[in-house]
């Protein structure tokens, strides 16, 4: 099994995942060899830092051992992906990868012969929403009937969280005036659309007034924030998204956790005064990144089919 998103899981998967993660937290040394003698291949084609440290820090408390393969410092740039892949899941157990684009990483996902876990691609970003869900639940003590509120660009990190909370009973609003075309997936936001749990709005202040979670992205992908090319297209966004800024105007009548998943612009998607009130929990959820690597890796790294 891999991990491209959330489709291949139920509901019940899905939350016994969450569940999984919480358990793990707790009990930490229940799992301390639990993936003894494996190794896991992280392949980056972009920045990270949460991403790489969960995984690399989770698999060492696992019991395993984690392999960084930078993508312009090895034949990743080079050669044919497949190939690669061919010969590197050959030597590991598992491979996390942060690719540019979804086409590759179904590419890495055939040729390779074990589980592959996406950890980012312009689509999808399921780790970082399980880490979500565990914050959410941590905080309500149950993700059912929860109601958060997303506020940026429609993204990957957008696409994920609907797949999340709509099969975890999350009530979502979404509020995103701008759709980044890169990450459409029409058929997961037909299936959100059935459970009844994921509205759209561009009323921010309607939306956020009773949400126990207001949850803010970057609206300008970090590889691109001071790339020139970048330049007309991000002021455009910054003019379009400032009034959606999560800051302590909107937060005036609101009593809701502040969420976010890092890397910050401050400033911009959200202000400082935001960051630093006590009710963000932002480094809270960023910190569930190595229980949710952790729940992730025992699934998928000791499967036995
Ligand atoms: N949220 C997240 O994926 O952080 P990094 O890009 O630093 O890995």
């Amino acid at each position: 099994m891999h991990l491209m998103n959330f489709k291949e899981l139920s509901s019940r998967e899905l939350n016994k995942l969450v569940d999984d993660a919480i358990e793990i937290k707790h009990n930490p040394e229940k799992f301390e060899k639990a993936l003894e003698q494996k190794s896991l291949a992280l392949v980056f084609q972009k920045t990270s830092t949460r991403t790489r440290v969960s995984f690399e820090v989770a698999m060492t408390q696992l019991g395993g051992h984690a392999l960084f393969i930078d993508w312009r410092t090895t034949n990743f740039g080079l050669a044919d992906l497949g190939d690669e892949v061919q010969y590197l899941s050959r030597n590991v157990d598992g491979i996390m990868a942060r690719l540019m684009r979804n086409a590759d990483l179904q590419k890495m996902m055939q040729a390779s012969k074990v589980p592959v876990i996406n950890g980012c691609d312009e689509m999808y970003h399921p780790s970082q929403c399980l880490a979500d869900l565990i914050t959410i639940k941590e905080k309500k003590g149950a993700l059912k009937g929860a109601k958060l509120v997303y506020i940026g660009i429609h993204n990957n990190v957008c696409n994920s969280l609907i797949e999340g909370c709509t099969k975890t009973g999350v009530q979502l609003t979404t509020v995103t005036p701008i759709f980044n075309d890169a990450s459409r997936d029409e058929e997961l936001l037909e299936e959100a659309k059935r459970t009844g749990l994921w509205t759209q709005s561009l009323d921010v202040k309607e939306a956020v007034a009773d949400a126990d979670f207001v949850y803010t992205d970057t609206w300008v992908d970090m590889e691109f924030f001071t790339d020139a090319k970048f330049v007309e297209e991000k002021k455009k966004r910054i003019e379009q998204m400032m009034p959606y800024q999560i800051n302590p105007e909107l937060l005036k009548a609101s009593n809701a956790y502040i969420m976010h998943d890092m890397p910050i612009h401050r400033g911009y998607e959200i202000a400082a005064e935001a960051i630093e009130n006590q009710k963000s929990i932002i480094y809270e959820q960023a910190e569930n990144r190595l229980y949710s690597a952790k729940a992730i890796l025992l699934k998928l790294l000791t499967q036995t089919d």
